[in-house]
């Protein structure tokens, strides 16, 4: 690892078919016709997700609920107990899977200086959740340095780089989509100074409270979605000032069914380990779309589904059904007679790329509001070697489950009925 930046520019799919059409009109070619290529574009060097942030009204719960759903431990804490009286922040773990869970203490009380995320703000905390209800706050990145180049290039600024107390680890914030930002977490010249622990201000949590037995499984975040208006200035804009390039294109002819869609452009990074897809609604079909759904309850654009990597998608879904949330789904076709069997009676959905296969199951929203939910991967074949002859797998192996959109949009549009049946009832009663 440790590449440096290749500062060529790509040209994209989408532009490619712009210059062809002769006009300056952003238009996507679909999944057919997109042709996969890695120009190695990226800005700066990123290393690979570092963790996902949700702003939440009561961490504690919030957290302890997605603990016994996805099977990730209570590792660490910042909280009154370690000195922070401006917000309360607990961290659960699975393999590199980080996921942070934060809620503000009362601002009479609190002193932000005692924050353990500098840029944690109990004002934009508060019109946060009450816009958007229990959310993705942040979607943090690894670059390999936090230079000017991270957060240059038509990046919104956010929040201005801060050390953190260590000397060495470094935090910045710029816009993403809605009110998402992408933060930057750098350890310094050295990346893998990040794998030892969290963030200075974070404490261990104790054995006895945090079940650190738990574990169905996941391992680490393979892509997170964000659902916007409009994809083309959300993707020039991410793309102009990350350099990551263009891994996959799907259009409404692609995933939709009779009746709504969307569009989606999949970005990378070098690695192809950080994959960040978009996707807009399309308009003027029978049903709204779900996108356009959900942009109405999340009230703007904002994280729709993060996709974790499961070492055995198998024993992440099964088992204890009344800690585990609920999933959906339907089996495909490429397993042994007694995996198909299986994927059958858990509801986990295959699909499969010109690379590799694809296990996923979904879950339904994990909140209150039908907004963002979780999807479990794991991914089959295409091993490959790297320069010092270790074994790895590349990123999107077997693709995004594009043969499965249909059926999981089948599945939300069921369920967007059974809640529209239920408000067409209440009005009548009334
Ligand atoms: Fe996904």
């Amino acid at each position: 690892m440790g590449k440096e930046p290749n500062t060529t520019s790509a040209t994209t799919n989408s532009e490619a078919a712009v210059s062809a059409a002769g006009h300056a009109e952003f238009k996507l070619v679909g999944f057919r016709n997109f042709v996969r290529t890695n120009p190695k574009s990226d800005n700066f060097a990123v290393h690979k997700f570092h963790h996902i942030e949700f702003w939440c009204g009561d961490a504690t719960n919030t957290a302890r609920r997605f603990s016994w759903g996805l099977g990730m431990p209570l590792v660490a804490k910042s909280d009154l107990s370690t000195g922070n009286s401006a917000h309360a922040s607990y961290l659960l773990r699975s393999g590199q899977l980080n996921f942070l869970f934060t809620a503000p203490y009362s601002p009479s009380i609190s002193a932000p200086s005692s924050a353990a995320i500098p840029s944690f703000s109990f004002s934009a905390h508060r019109s946060f959740t009450s816009s958007h209800g229990l959310a993705v706050r942040a979607v943090a990145i690894q670059p390999f340095r936090l230079t000017s180049a991270s957060i240059s290039r038509g990046a919104k600024p956010v929040s201005p780089p801060v050390l953190l107390s260590d000397n060495k680890t470094a935090i910045a914030e710029v816009h993403l989509y809605g009110d998402a930002v992408l933060r930057y977490v750098s350890c310094g010249d050295n990346g893998a100074a990040c794998d030892g622990w969290f963030l200075p201000g974070f404490e261990p949590v104790d054995d006895g409270v945090s079940y650190q037995e738990l574990d169905y499984g996941i391992r680490r975040l393979d892509h997170a979605v964000g659902n916007v208006p409009e994809l083309e200035p959300a993707v020039e804009y991410l793309k102009k000032f990350t350099g990551f390039h263009e891994f996959a294109e799907f259009t409404a002819e692609d995933v939709g069914t009779a009746e709504s869609g969307l569009n989606s452009v999949v970005l990378a990074n070098n690695d192809e380990n950080v994959l960040l897809p978009l996707n807009e609604p399309v308009y003027g079909t029978k049903r709204k779309s779900q996108i356009q759904t959900y942009l109405e309850h999340n009230e703007g654009a904002g994280v729709q589904h993060l996709a974790l990597v499961s070492e055995d998608i198998f024993r992440t879904s099964e088992g204890n059904e009344e800690e585990k949330w609920g999933w959906r789904g339907r089996a495909g076709d490429v397993l042994t007679d007694e995996q198909i069997e299986e994927c059958e009676k858990l509801g986990i959905l295959v699909d499969r790329d010109d690379q590799g296969t694809l296990l996923q199951i979904f879950t339904k929203p994990v909140g209150d509001r039908p907004t963002i939910f979780v999807e479990i991967i794991q991914r089959i074949g295409c091993m490959l070697k790297d320069d010092e002859g270790k074994i790895y797998q590349k990123g999107g192996c077997g693709g995004f489950g594009k043969g499965n959109f249909s059926e999981l949009f089948k599945s939300i549009e069921e369920y967007e009925k059974t809640l529209e049946a239920k408000q067409v009832t209440q009005a009548a009663n009334t």
